[in-house]
């Protein structure tokens, strides 16, 4: 290993998603491991502009491979946004002997950290963490799996009630630009429609579909949204679309919401977590930066960070096809 990294600094960045403090925790032993220190920088971004840092060793880092949330706490900071608040974080690590940076994060988080690579020539490795799974260059982000199966453990709820009342439930999911959560843990809840952001399935087909699963004898249905969905119409705009065009239906809406970002993480999501951050630190030990640390067909890979950010993680096509067959 080179023994120029002599700090490495970790951070936690935009929305939170369960298995981040299993990554921490990985990043800070795998420090220990090799000798080098690790600095905690709270706040994502913001922590790094305010310099609130806290040195850590492997047992700060106890007991928390299962708790949702992450223990460095997270942001989305405008002030790095700016030249002067990168300045700002830039003089903060130096000041801190911090050598380099493990971002753990989405992409608004990678794209803060090429910056600040390309201002400062500061070596970042970014770990991918968000439940949306919209990240290039990796199947699977961190808190993905976890969230799915919260999804279905609600919907699961959701659908005894709507079967006992017959009834039609559209169920709002995360996802403000990536379907992901809606397709997978809609066939996995037996959802009869989905709607995505990647496909306009359109208002007429959904109609059409739906009369069509009343016809086939089906009493009560579910269809789950994707807050991004290009249909265009919340899930109360649909439900008052259906209240006043389509009386037949009794019709309820759930959102899920945060609940979803939470959670302890599923045994994928800590071993996930636990194979990147160790990946994501002797990334940077052998000299390497600007990587974002994935996995893809089981194997810990690395993609060139920009890539990872301007890159589009795709929906898998044959999922609508399977999603289609199973629902009729
Ligand atoms: O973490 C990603 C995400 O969960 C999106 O799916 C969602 O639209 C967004 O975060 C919500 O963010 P916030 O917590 O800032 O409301």
């Amino acid at each position: 290993m080179s023994v120029n990294i002599t700090k490495i600094g970790v951070l936690t960045s935009g929305g939170d998603s369960p298995g981040m403090n299993a990554a921490i925790r990985a990043v800070v032993r795998t420090c220990a491991f090799h000798n080098i220190e690790c600095t905690g920088i709270y706040r994502g971004y913001q922590g790094m502009i305010e310099g609130d840092f806290e040195i850590m060793g492997p047992r700060s880092v106890n007991n928390i491979i299962n708790k949702g949330g992450t223990i460095l706490k997270s942001a989305r900071s405008k002030e790095f946004m700016t030249p002067e608040g990168r300045k700002k974080a830039h003089e903060n690590l130096v000041a801190a002997g911090i050598d380099a940076l493990v971002v753990i994060g989405g992409n608004g988080s990678f794209t803060g950290g090429l910056l600040f690579n390309k201002e400062y020539g500061f070596p970042v490795i970014g770990i991918p963490g968000t439940i949306d799974n919209d990240i290039y260059g990796t199947s699977f982000t961190l808190g993905y799996d976890t969230a799915l199966n919260t999804v279905v453990e609600v919907i699961d709820k959701i659908r005894d009630t709507a079967s006992s009342h017959n009834r039609l439930f559209f169920v709002e999911v995360m996802g403000r630009d990536a379907g992901h959560i809606a397709l997978n843990a809609g066939i996995g809840a037996g959802a009869e429609e989905i709607l995505i952001p990647e496909e306009d399935m359109g208002l007429d087909r959904l109609v059409d579909s739906l009369k069509k699963s009343k016809a086939s004898g089906k009493s009560s249905s579910i269809v789950v949204i994707a807050e991004g969905d290009r249909i265009g119409k919340s899930a109360f705009e649909l439900k008052d679309y259906f209240d006043q065009n389509m009386p037949e239906y009794d019709v309820r809406v759930s959102i899920l919401g945060h609940m979803q970002r939470g959670g302890a993480p599923s045994c994928f999501d800590r071993v996930l977590a636990s194979r990147l951050g160790v990946k994501a630190v002797e990334t940077l030990l052998e000299g390497n930066s600007n990587y974002m640390v994935g996995l893809l067909k089981d194997e810990v890979v690395l993609t060139p960070l920009e890539q990872a950010v301007k890159g589009k993680s795709q929906i898998d096509q044959e999922l609508i096809r399977v999603s289609d067959i199973v629902s009729i």
